[in-house]
Protein backbone atom coordinates (compact mmCIF):
# COMPACT_ATOMS: atom_id res chain seq x y z
CA UNK A 1 0.00 0.00 0.00
CA UNK A 2 1.28 3.47 -1.04
CA UNK A 3 -1.10 5.05 1.23
CA UNK A 4 0.40 6.42 4.85
CA UNK A 5 -2.34 5.70 7.23
CA UNK A 6 -2.23 6.79 10.96
CA UNK A 7 -1.44 3.18 12.98
CA UNK A 8 -4.10 4.96 15.76
CA UNK A 9 -8.21 5.45 15.87
CA UNK A 10 -9.36 8.98 17.01
CA UNK A 11 -11.37 8.80 20.66
CA UNK A 12 -11.11 12.06 21.53
CA UNK A 13 -11.20 15.57 19.80
CA UNK A 14 -10.84 19.17 20.29
CA UNK A 15 -12.41 21.62 17.95
CA UNK A 16 -10.85 23.99 16.29
CA UNK A 17 -12.06 27.68 16.12
CA UNK A 18 -11.78 28.62 12.50
CA UNK A 19 -10.71 32.35 12.20
CA UNK A 20 -10.80 35.16 9.23
CA UNK A 21 -7.81 36.64 7.81
CA UNK A 22 -8.66 40.12 8.95
CA UNK A 23 -8.76 39.06 12.32
CA UNK A 24 -5.65 37.19 12.21
CA UNK A 25 -4.07 40.21 10.78
CA UNK A 26 -5.63 41.92 14.09
CA UNK A 27 -4.21 39.61 16.48
CA UNK A 28 -0.53 39.06 15.22
CA UNK A 29 -0.22 42.69 15.17
CA UNK A 30 -1.48 42.78 18.53
CA UNK A 31 0.93 40.42 19.49
CA UNK A 32 4.09 42.46 18.59
CA UNK A 33 4.64 39.94 15.42
CA UNK A 34 5.70 37.36 17.67
CA UNK A 35 3.61 34.29 17.12
CA UNK A 36 4.94 32.83 20.83
CA UNK A 37 2.25 35.74 22.28
CA UNK A 38 -0.57 34.45 20.46
CA UNK A 39 -3.50 32.61 22.46
CA UNK A 40 -3.76 29.53 21.31
CA UNK A 41 -7.32 29.28 20.65
CA UNK A 42 -6.77 31.80 17.73
CA UNK A 43 -4.35 29.18 16.05
CA UNK A 44 -5.89 26.70 13.67
CA UNK A 45 -3.17 24.50 12.89
CA UNK A 46 -0.14 24.85 15.78
CA UNK A 47 3.40 23.46 14.71
CA UNK A 48 4.78 26.03 17.18
CA UNK A 49 6.46 23.44 19.38
CA UNK A 50 6.20 19.39 18.81
CA UNK A 51 7.40 19.78 22.69
CA UNK A 52 4.40 18.52 25.58
CA UNK A 53 1.92 18.85 23.06
CA UNK A 54 1.97 14.83 21.72
CA UNK A 55 -1.64 12.90 22.02
CA UNK A 56 -0.93 10.06 24.87
CA UNK A 57 -2.58 6.77 23.98
CA UNK A 58 -5.54 4.97 26.03
CA UNK A 59 -2.83 3.19 28.05
CA UNK A 60 -1.00 6.39 29.23
CA UNK A 61 -4.44 7.83 30.28
CA UNK A 62 -5.28 4.57 31.92
CA UNK A 63 -2.02 4.13 33.87
CA UNK A 64 -2.54 8.15 34.73
CA UNK A 65 -5.31 6.69 37.19
CA UNK A 66 -2.44 4.12 38.87
CA UNK A 67 -0.24 7.50 39.70
CA UNK A 68 1.26 6.86 43.47
CA UNK A 69 1.28 10.42 44.24
CA UNK A 70 3.52 9.40 48.01
CA UNK A 71 6.36 11.71 48.75
CA UNK A 72 9.01 9.78 48.55
CA UNK A 73 9.34 6.02 46.97
CA UNK A 74 6.39 6.26 45.18
CA UNK A 75 5.41 2.90 43.03
CA UNK A 76 5.27 5.05 40.22
CA UNK A 77 8.99 6.08 40.73
CA UNK A 78 9.98 2.66 40.34
CA UNK A 79 8.07 2.09 37.32
CA UNK A 80 9.72 5.36 35.37
CA UNK A 81 12.84 4.68 37.27
CA UNK A 82 13.40 0.62 35.73
CA UNK A 83 12.14 1.88 32.36
CA UNK A 84 14.52 4.33 31.35
CA UNK A 85 17.39 2.30 32.99
CA UNK A 86 15.81 -0.53 30.56
CA UNK A 87 16.38 1.57 27.27
CA UNK A 88 18.86 4.13 28.57
CA UNK A 89 20.99 1.97 30.50
CA UNK A 90 22.68 4.26 32.49
CA UNK A 91 23.11 4.05 36.53
CA UNK A 92 21.58 7.03 37.78
CA UNK A 93 18.40 8.43 37.16
CA UNK A 94 17.46 11.64 38.01
CA UNK A 95 13.84 12.90 37.19
CA UNK A 96 13.13 16.61 36.15
CA UNK A 97 10.23 18.58 35.22
CA UNK A 98 11.52 19.37 31.70
CA UNK A 99 14.39 18.90 29.84
CA UNK A 100 16.00 22.42 30.37
CA UNK A 101 16.07 21.77 34.26
CA UNK A 102 18.28 19.10 33.72
CA UNK A 103 20.24 21.02 31.71
CA UNK A 104 20.36 23.67 34.60
CA UNK A 105 21.33 20.75 37.04
CA UNK A 106 23.88 18.98 34.81
CA UNK A 107 25.21 22.34 33.61
CA UNK A 108 25.43 24.14 36.90
CA UNK A 109 27.18 21.41 38.32
CA UNK A 110 29.91 20.75 35.29
CA UNK A 111 30.41 24.34 33.78
CA UNK A 112 32.83 27.32 35.33
CA UNK A 113 33.56 30.65 33.00
CA UNK A 114 36.32 28.85 31.37
CA UNK A 115 34.43 25.74 30.52
CA UNK A 116 33.68 25.13 26.59
CA UNK A 117 30.93 22.70 25.81
CA UNK A 118 31.05 21.59 21.71
CA UNK A 119 27.79 19.87 20.18
CA UNK A 120 26.15 19.52 17.15
CA UNK A 121 23.95 22.19 17.31
CA UNK A 122 22.93 23.28 20.56
CA UNK A 123 19.56 23.82 21.14
CA UNK A 124 18.52 27.21 22.34
CA UNK A 125 17.97 26.02 25.90
CA UNK A 126 21.06 24.04 25.87
CA UNK A 127 22.56 26.95 24.76
CA UNK A 128 21.34 29.59 27.46
CA UNK A 129 21.79 27.35 30.16
CA UNK A 130 25.96 27.16 29.45
CA UNK A 131 26.37 31.02 28.82
CA UNK A 132 23.88 31.38 32.17
CA UNK A 133 26.73 29.21 34.04
CA UNK A 134 29.44 31.61 32.35
CA UNK A 135 30.76 28.90 30.03
CA UNK A 136 30.82 28.78 26.33
CA UNK A 137 28.67 26.86 23.70
CA UNK A 138 30.19 25.75 20.45
CA UNK A 139 28.53 24.26 17.36
CA UNK A 140 30.66 22.14 15.28
CA UNK A 141 28.03 20.47 12.85
CA UNK A 142 28.95 18.51 9.93
CA UNK A 143 29.64 20.42 6.64
CA UNK A 144 26.49 19.15 5.00
CA UNK A 145 24.45 20.81 7.58
CA UNK A 146 24.78 23.59 5.89
CA UNK A 147 23.65 22.69 2.82
CA UNK A 148 20.22 22.95 2.32
CA UNK A 149 19.68 20.48 -0.65
CA UNK A 150 22.11 18.04 0.28
CA UNK A 151 20.38 14.57 0.45
CA UNK A 152 22.89 13.15 3.06
CA UNK A 153 21.04 11.16 5.68
CA UNK A 154 22.99 12.58 8.79
CA UNK A 155 23.22 16.00 8.44
CA UNK A 156 23.32 16.00 12.17
CA UNK A 157 26.61 14.20 12.31
CA UNK A 158 29.61 16.55 14.49
CA UNK A 159 31.96 17.46 12.12
CA UNK A 160 34.86 14.89 13.89
CA UNK A 161 37.64 16.82 12.29
CA UNK A 162 36.16 20.13 14.18
CA UNK A 163 35.87 18.60 17.33
CA UNK A 164 39.63 16.93 17.67
CA UNK A 165 41.07 19.95 16.91
CA UNK A 166 38.89 21.78 19.79
CA UNK A 167 40.12 19.00 21.72
CA UNK A 168 43.61 19.38 20.81
CA UNK A 169 43.78 22.85 21.52
CA UNK A 170 42.10 22.70 24.47
CA UNK A 171 41.91 19.56 26.36
CA UNK A 172 40.07 18.17 28.66
CA UNK A 173 40.97 21.05 31.08
CA UNK A 174 38.61 23.02 29.35
CA UNK A 175 36.02 21.47 27.80
CA UNK A 176 34.13 19.66 30.67
CA UNK A 177 31.52 18.31 28.48
CA UNK A 178 31.18 17.12 24.67
CA UNK A 179 27.55 16.80 23.88
CA UNK A 180 25.97 15.50 20.47
CA UNK A 181 22.19 16.64 20.27
CA UNK A 182 19.58 13.52 19.38
CA UNK A 183 18.58 14.39 16.63
CA UNK A 184 19.51 17.78 15.48
CA UNK A 185 16.66 19.72 16.41
CA UNK A 186 17.88 22.96 15.51
CA UNK A 187 20.16 22.04 12.77
CA UNK A 188 17.04 21.17 10.72
CA UNK A 189 15.87 17.93 12.86
CA UNK A 190 18.56 15.88 10.94
CA UNK A 191 19.45 12.58 12.61
CA UNK A 192 23.07 11.48 13.65
CA UNK A 193 24.32 7.92 13.08
CA UNK A 194 25.77 5.45 15.14
CA UNK A 195 29.48 5.77 13.09
CA UNK A 196 29.34 9.19 14.05
CA UNK A 197 28.40 8.54 17.85
CA UNK A 198 30.85 6.23 18.29
CA UNK A 199 33.57 8.09 17.12
CA UNK A 200 32.50 11.51 19.05
CA UNK A 201 32.39 8.69 22.15
CA UNK A 202 35.65 7.84 21.19
CA UNK A 203 37.73 11.53 20.82
CA UNK A 204 35.89 12.19 24.52
CA UNK A 205 36.70 8.99 26.41
CA UNK A 206 40.69 9.47 24.83
CA UNK A 207 40.94 12.71 25.74
CA UNK A 208 39.14 12.12 29.35
CA UNK A 209 35.80 14.00 28.78
CA UNK A 210 32.72 13.36 29.63
CA UNK A 211 29.84 12.55 26.78
CA UNK A 212 26.47 13.35 27.00
CA UNK A 213 23.60 12.91 24.52
CA UNK A 214 20.69 15.28 24.50
CA UNK A 215 18.23 12.52 24.06
CA UNK A 216 14.91 14.67 23.41
CA UNK A 217 14.52 12.47 20.41
CA UNK A 218 16.19 9.52 20.24
CA UNK A 219 13.68 7.32 19.37
CA UNK A 220 13.17 9.46 15.54
CA UNK A 221 16.88 8.96 15.83
CA UNK A 222 17.20 5.37 16.20
CA UNK A 223 14.44 5.12 13.45
CA UNK A 224 16.83 7.37 10.86
CA UNK A 225 19.83 4.79 11.64
CA UNK A 226 17.72 1.52 11.33
CA UNK A 227 16.46 2.64 7.82
CA UNK A 228 19.77 4.75 6.50
CA UNK A 229 22.63 3.26 8.38
CA UNK A 230 24.11 -0.13 6.80
CA UNK A 231 24.45 -2.83 9.40
CA UNK A 232 21.38 -1.82 11.63
CA UNK A 233 18.53 -2.60 8.95
CA UNK A 234 17.32 -5.79 11.09
CA UNK A 235 18.10 -4.20 14.32
CA UNK A 236 14.99 -3.21 16.27
CA UNK A 237 14.49 0.29 17.01
CA UNK A 238 14.63 -0.63 20.89
CA UNK A 239 18.45 -1.89 20.32
CA UNK A 240 19.65 0.81 18.38
CA UNK A 241 18.47 2.85 21.25
CA UNK A 242 20.31 0.77 23.86
CA UNK A 243 23.79 0.84 21.72
CA UNK A 244 23.70 4.43 20.96
CA UNK A 245 23.05 5.23 24.64
CA UNK A 246 26.01 2.76 25.77
CA UNK A 247 28.69 4.72 23.99
CA UNK A 248 27.79 7.88 26.58
CA UNK A 249 28.24 9.14 30.18
CA UNK A 250 24.93 10.11 30.63
CA UNK A 251 22.26 12.46 29.17
CA UNK A 252 19.60 15.15 29.73
CA UNK A 253 16.34 14.04 28.11
CA UNK A 254 12.64 16.33 27.94
CA UNK A 255 9.90 13.78 28.25
CA UNK A 256 7.32 15.83 26.17
CA UNK A 257 8.60 14.96 22.94
CA UNK A 258 9.95 11.29 22.35
CA UNK A 259 7.91 9.94 25.28
CA UNK A 260 4.24 11.75 24.23
CA UNK A 261 4.34 12.82 27.74
CA UNK A 262 2.75 16.17 28.22
CA UNK A 263 5.07 17.72 30.74
CA UNK A 264 8.68 15.95 32.34
CA UNK A 265 12.11 15.27 31.93
CA UNK A 266 15.06 13.49 33.55
CA UNK A 267 19.06 13.96 33.67
CA UNK A 268 21.24 10.42 33.55
CA UNK A 269 24.91 9.48 34.28
CA UNK A 270 26.61 6.34 35.24
CA UNK A 271 28.94 8.80 37.54
CA UNK A 272 27.30 8.15 41.66
CA UNK A 273 29.43 10.86 43.04
CA UNK A 274 28.25 13.58 39.94
CA UNK A 275 24.30 12.31 40.97
CA UNK A 276 25.11 13.24 44.36
CA UNK A 277 25.53 16.66 43.63
CA UNK A 278 23.39 17.00 41.23
CA UNK A 279 20.56 15.37 43.47
CA UNK A 280 21.49 18.23 45.87
CA UNK A 281 20.56 21.00 43.53
CA UNK A 282 17.73 18.74 42.47
CA UNK A 283 16.40 18.98 46.04
CA UNK A 284 16.38 22.35 46.16
CA UNK A 285 14.94 23.43 42.83
CA UNK A 286 12.80 20.47 41.44
CA UNK A 287 11.62 18.38 44.10
CA UNK A 288 12.78 15.12 46.32
CA UNK A 289 14.83 12.59 44.20
CA UNK A 290 11.93 10.08 43.37
CA UNK A 291 9.69 12.46 41.78
CA UNK A 292 11.74 15.74 40.79
CA UNK A 293 9.42 17.88 40.06
CA UNK A 294 6.78 15.84 38.68
CA UNK A 295 3.26 14.44 39.99
CA UNK A 296 3.24 10.02 40.00
CA UNK A 297 1.07 10.16 37.05
CA UNK A 298 3.35 11.96 35.42
CA UNK A 299 5.77 9.33 35.66
CA UNK A 300 3.66 6.91 34.78
CA UNK A 301 2.58 8.50 31.57
CA UNK A 302 6.23 8.66 30.25
CA UNK A 303 7.07 5.18 31.39
CA UNK A 304 4.04 3.93 28.86
CA UNK A 305 5.30 6.63 26.28
CA UNK A 306 8.93 5.35 26.49
CA UNK A 307 7.75 2.07 25.22
CA UNK A 308 4.90 3.14 22.68
CA UNK A 309 7.53 5.62 21.03
CA UNK A 310 9.63 2.83 20.03
CA UNK A 311 7.20 0.79 18.26
CA UNK A 312 8.17 0.45 14.55
CA UNK A 313 4.63 0.93 13.38
CA UNK A 314 4.38 4.46 15.10
CA UNK A 315 7.98 5.13 14.06
CA UNK A 316 7.50 4.51 10.40
CA UNK A 317 4.27 6.18 10.30
CA UNK A 318 6.01 9.37 12.33
CA UNK A 319 9.49 9.44 9.82
CA UNK A 320 7.06 9.14 6.52
CA UNK A 321 4.08 11.64 7.63
CA UNK A 322 6.96 14.41 8.09
CA UNK A 323 8.79 13.06 4.31
CA UNK A 324 5.27 13.63 2.80
CA UNK A 325 5.17 17.49 3.33
CA UNK A 326 8.61 18.20 2.79
CA UNK A 327 9.09 15.82 -0.31
CA UNK A 328 5.38 18.08 -1.65
CA UNK A 329 7.17 21.15 -0.89
CA UNK A 330 10.60 20.05 -2.83
CA UNK A 331 8.16 19.22 -5.50
CA UNK A 332 6.77 23.05 -5.55
CA UNK A 333 9.98 24.64 -5.68
CA UNK A 334 9.69 26.16 -2.12
CA UNK A 335 13.54 25.70 -0.30
CA UNK A 336 12.87 23.25 2.30
CA UNK A 337 15.73 21.28 3.99
CA UNK A 338 16.36 17.85 2.74
CA UNK A 339 16.03 14.81 3.49
CA UNK A 340 13.10 15.21 5.65
CA UNK A 341 13.87 15.10 9.54
CA UNK A 342 11.36 13.38 11.82
CA UNK A 343 9.57 15.65 14.46
CA UNK A 344 9.97 18.50 11.76
CA UNK A 345 9.52 20.74 8.18
CA UNK A 346 12.18 23.26 7.85
CA UNK A 347 11.88 25.96 5.45
CA UNK A 348 14.74 27.56 4.33
CA UNK A 349 13.63 31.75 4.78
CA UNK A 350 16.61 33.38 3.33
CA UNK A 351 16.14 31.21 -0.05
CA UNK A 352 12.35 31.89 0.54
CA UNK A 353 12.84 35.38 0.85
CA UNK A 354 15.98 36.74 -0.62
CA UNK A 355 14.81 40.17 -0.27
CA UNK A 356 15.07 40.19 3.44
CA UNK A 357 18.24 40.60 4.87
CA UNK A 358 18.83 38.59 7.49
CA UNK A 359 18.94 41.53 10.46
CA UNK A 360 15.54 41.88 9.16
CA UNK A 361 14.94 38.20 10.16
CA UNK A 362 13.29 36.49 7.00
CA UNK A 363 12.28 33.78 8.99
CA UNK A 364 10.33 35.75 11.61
CA UNK A 365 8.80 37.73 8.55
CA UNK A 366 7.92 34.16 7.10
CA UNK A 367 6.44 32.98 9.97
CA UNK A 368 4.09 35.73 10.67
CA UNK A 369 2.63 35.33 7.08
CA UNK A 370 2.00 31.43 7.81
CA UNK A 371 -0.29 33.05 10.64
CA UNK A 372 -1.93 35.57 8.60
CA UNK A 373 -2.78 32.96 5.56
CA UNK A 374 -3.72 30.43 7.20
CA UNK A 375 -3.61 30.59 10.68
CA UNK A 376 -0.64 27.70 10.71
CA UNK A 377 1.65 29.05 13.97
CA UNK A 378 5.37 27.83 13.59
CA UNK A 379 8.84 29.16 14.87
CA UNK A 380 11.63 30.99 13.63
CA UNK A 381 15.21 29.42 13.93
CA UNK A 382 17.37 31.49 12.71
CA UNK A 383 18.81 35.41 13.49
CA UNK A 384 16.03 36.22 16.03
CA UNK A 385 17.00 32.83 18.05
CA UNK A 386 20.79 32.65 17.92
CA UNK A 387 21.78 36.08 16.16
CA UNK A 388 22.31 37.76 19.69
CA UNK A 389 25.37 37.61 22.28
CA UNK A 390 23.94 38.16 25.69
CA UNK A 391 26.87 39.15 26.88
CA UNK A 392 27.18 42.04 24.42
CA UNK A 393 24.29 42.34 23.26
CA UNK A 394 25.84 42.37 19.92
CA UNK A 395 24.10 41.13 16.90
CA UNK A 396 25.01 38.97 13.63
CA UNK A 397 23.31 36.89 11.28
CA UNK A 398 23.02 33.32 12.63
CA UNK A 399 24.56 30.48 10.32
CA UNK A 400 20.50 29.93 8.62
CA UNK A 401 17.61 31.54 8.79
CA UNK A 402 14.89 28.23 9.39
CA UNK A 403 11.41 28.17 9.74
CA UNK A 404 10.44 25.51 11.82
CA UNK A 405 6.74 23.08 11.44
CA UNK A 406 6.96 21.23 14.43
CA UNK A 407 4.55 18.56 14.20
CA UNK A 408 3.04 17.71 17.64
CA UNK A 409 2.81 13.34 17.43
CA UNK A 410 -0.07 11.62 16.87
CA UNK A 411 -2.54 15.28 16.77
CA UNK A 412 -2.63 16.24 13.32
CA UNK A 413 -3.94 13.99 10.24
CA UNK A 414 -3.21 14.47 6.28
CA UNK A 415 -5.46 16.31 5.41
CA UNK A 416 -4.21 18.76 8.36
CA UNK A 417 -0.74 18.45 6.55
CA UNK A 418 -2.63 19.50 2.75
CA UNK A 419 -3.97 22.46 4.34
CA UNK A 420 -0.60 23.48 5.75
CA UNK A 421 1.31 22.70 2.10
CA UNK A 422 -1.72 25.18 0.34
CA UNK A 423 -0.79 27.57 2.62
CA UNK A 424 3.10 27.61 2.51
CA UNK A 425 2.21 27.83 -1.42
CA UNK A 426 -0.02 30.47 -1.14
CA UNK A 427 3.05 32.49 1.12
CA UNK A 428 5.30 31.63 -1.57
CA UNK A 429 3.14 33.11 -4.62
CA UNK A 430 3.01 36.16 -3.16
CA UNK A 431 6.47 36.26 -1.43
CA UNK A 432 8.15 39.35 -3.11
CA UNK A 433 5.44 41.59 -1.58
CA UNK A 434 6.66 40.12 1.87
CA UNK A 435 8.64 42.49 4.30
CA UNK A 436 11.38 42.43 7.12
CA UNK A 437 10.98 43.06 10.76
CA UNK A 438 13.05 44.74 13.34
CA UNK A 439 12.97 44.62 17.22
CA UNK A 440 11.66 46.75 19.19
CA UNK A 441 11.91 45.18 22.61
CA UNK A 442 14.06 41.88 23.72
CA UNK A 443 15.04 40.53 26.73
CA UNK A 444 19.05 39.37 27.57
CA UNK A 445 18.39 35.64 26.93
CA UNK A 446 16.33 33.38 25.29
CA UNK A 447 14.81 36.60 23.16
CA UNK A 448 12.79 35.05 20.62
CA UNK A 449 9.93 34.09 22.93
CA UNK A 450 9.32 37.64 24.18
CA UNK A 451 10.63 39.90 21.60
CA UNK A 452 8.42 42.32 19.58
CA UNK A 453 8.68 43.63 16.29
CA UNK A 454 7.55 46.15 13.96
CA UNK A 455 7.81 46.21 10.12
CA UNK A 456 10.06 47.50 8.34
CA UNK A 457 8.67 50.24 5.73
C1 LIG B 1 17.08 19.29 21.45
C2 LIG B 1 16.39 19.86 22.65
N1 LIG B 1 17.03 19.94 23.82
C3 LIG B 1 16.43 20.42 24.92
C4 LIG B 1 15.13 20.89 24.90
C5 LIG B 1 14.51 21.44 26.15
O1 LIG B 1 13.48 20.63 26.63
P1 LIG B 1 12.23 21.26 27.46
O2 LIG B 1 11.43 22.09 26.51
O3 LIG B 1 11.50 20.08 27.98
O4 LIG B 1 12.80 22.09 28.56
C6 LIG B 1 14.43 20.84 23.69
C7 LIG B 1 13.04 21.36 23.62
O5 LIG B 1 12.49 21.62 22.59
C8 LIG B 1 15.07 20.32 22.53
O6 LIG B 1 14.44 20.24 21.36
Amino acid sequence: MKTIIEPFRIKMVEPIKLTTRQERERMIEEACYNPFQLRAEDVIIDLLTDSGTSAMSSEAWSAMMRGDESYAGARSWYRFRDTVTDIFGFKQVIPTHQGRAAEHILFGVMVQADSIVPNNTHFDTTRANIEYCGGTAVDLVCSEAGDTESDFAFKGNMDIAALEKLVAAQGAEHITIIMLTISNNSGGGQAVSMANIREVSRIAHDAGIPFYLDACRFAENAQFIHRCEPGYENTPPIDIAREMFGYADGCTMSAKKDSFANIGGFLCTNDADLAQRERNILILTEGFPTYGGLAGRDLEAIAVGLREVLEESYLDYRLLSTRYVVEHLHDLGIPVVRPAGGHAVYLDARRFLPHIEPLQYPGQALAVELYIEAGVRCVEIGTVMFGSNPHTGEESPAHQDLVRLAIPRRVYTQSHMDYVLEAINLVWERRAEIRGLRITEAPQFLRHFTAKFERVE
